[in-house]
């Protein structure tokens, strides 16, 4: 390989390198994977078709992911196309949770790769080449099976998930038409032009405009204070901290708290909390009361490493909203915090 100082070419720098990556849209996969009981899924950019004959596909998987291992062994792995009202999905399995499948639909392909419910597209493949390179595995597969249904894919482009605008804009004129039959209602004759009800008039023009409506808006904002707290914590040195954990923490009680108490402050399945908290229990924060194996009766507390990081969730907060301060001015956050005291008080 002639490397680039020798070519007396330019030298392209990590951050130039991530900079740039970013522009490439591309589709969301999840590339699953299976050893006997044991079942993985990976989420993956890193993905694409090589030729038609034979049938092949590449993926691109680090060797310090759960799945590296599973591949290389099976030599088998099967690629789902997220669709886009799968993007919850794109989160679980970037999350390395303890057992990942236990509440994803899903059933097992030809390869005995899981294949999930309501995915765009899939294929499954038997491994045909490996290449490494740095820290990262190229595996060409030779694809075995397919699968495609016709959901609008779900798209990545500059951190962000995106739906593909053409589906976005025929989803808008289905439901312009369906709300337009639903006003004339079946007296509609041509002199009577049709009043279409105010309720769709206003969903039509936020989707029109693609306006963002209170719900999206405070989703959004949740969201993006929950990034900015794991962000904080990570630069603290507690780098197993996910946004996930977040909502699990901050619905504990000061004393022992039970799953299903956890489970309905945090609006989640019991299965969804109880792996969660073991998840917070295995990096060290959580502890297990009881010997109980049936979930409704699990109790979780914080071990000492669990009270000192919820000190140094306060200091992260206080930071965080000082950073607000910053970005609006005195007033306006003064204000924000009137309203939602007023709104949720
Ligand atoms: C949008 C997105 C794209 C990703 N693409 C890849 C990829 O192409 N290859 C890879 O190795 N990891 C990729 N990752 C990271 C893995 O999904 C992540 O490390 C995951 O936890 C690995 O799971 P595992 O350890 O259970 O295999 C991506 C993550 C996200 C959010």
């Amino acid at each position: 390989m002639i490397a680039s100082e020798e070519l007396q070419l330019p030298h392209v720098t990590k951050e130039q390198f991530t900079e740039v990556m970013r522009r490439f849209a591309a589709s969301v996969n999840i590339i699953t994977s299976a050893d006997g009981e044991q079942k993985n899924g990976m989420t993956a950019t890193a993905v694409c078709s090589v030729t038609a004959e034979p049938p092949s596909a590449l993926i691109i998987v680090n060797r310090s992911n759960r799945s590296y291992g599973t591949i290389a062994r099976t030599k088998k792995f099967a690629v789902n196309v997220l669709a886009n009202d799968q993007r919850h999905l794109a989160a679980h399995f970037a999350s390395k949770l303890p057992k990942p499948f236990s509440d994803v639909p899903h059933h097992s392909g030809t390869t005995g790769c899981p294949l999930i419910e309501g995915a765009d597209a899939h294929i499954e493949c038997v491994v045909i080449q490996e290449v490494d390179i740095g820290t990262h595995t190229i595996f060409v597969g030779k694809i075995v099976a397919t699968g495609k249904s016709n959901r609008a894919p779900l798209l990545y482009h500059e951190g962000q998930y995106h739906a593909l605008a053409e589906r976005a804009q025929q989803g808008l004129s289905i439901l312009q038409s369906k709300l337009s039959d639903t006003a004339m209602g079946p007296s509609h004759g041509k002199d009577q032009p049709a009043a279409v009800p105010k309720t769709a008039d206003n969903l039509l023009m936020l989707l029109q405009k693609r306006a963002l409506n209170l719900r999206q808006l405070f989703w959004r904002a949740h969201r993006a204070l929950n990034q900015r707290i794991t962000e904080k914590f990570i630069e603290r040195g507690h780098l197993g901290m996910k946004p996930q954990h977040l909502t699990v923490l901050s619905n504990m009680n000061l004393g022992e708290t039970p799953i299903a108490a956890l489970a309905e402050r945090a609006q989640m399945s019991l299965e969804g909390v109880a792996s969660i908290a073991e998840d917070l229990k295995r990096i060290g924060y959580l502890q297990h009361l009881g010997g109980e194996k049936d979930k409704v009766s699990d109790a979780f507390t914080f071990t000492d490493a669990g009270w000192e990081l919820m000190l140094t969730s306060f200091n992260i907060l206080r930071e965080i909203e000082a950073e607000y301060d910053a970005k609006l001015n005195k007033g306006d956050m003064e204000r924000l915090r009137r309203i939602l005291g007023t709104l949720y008080g």
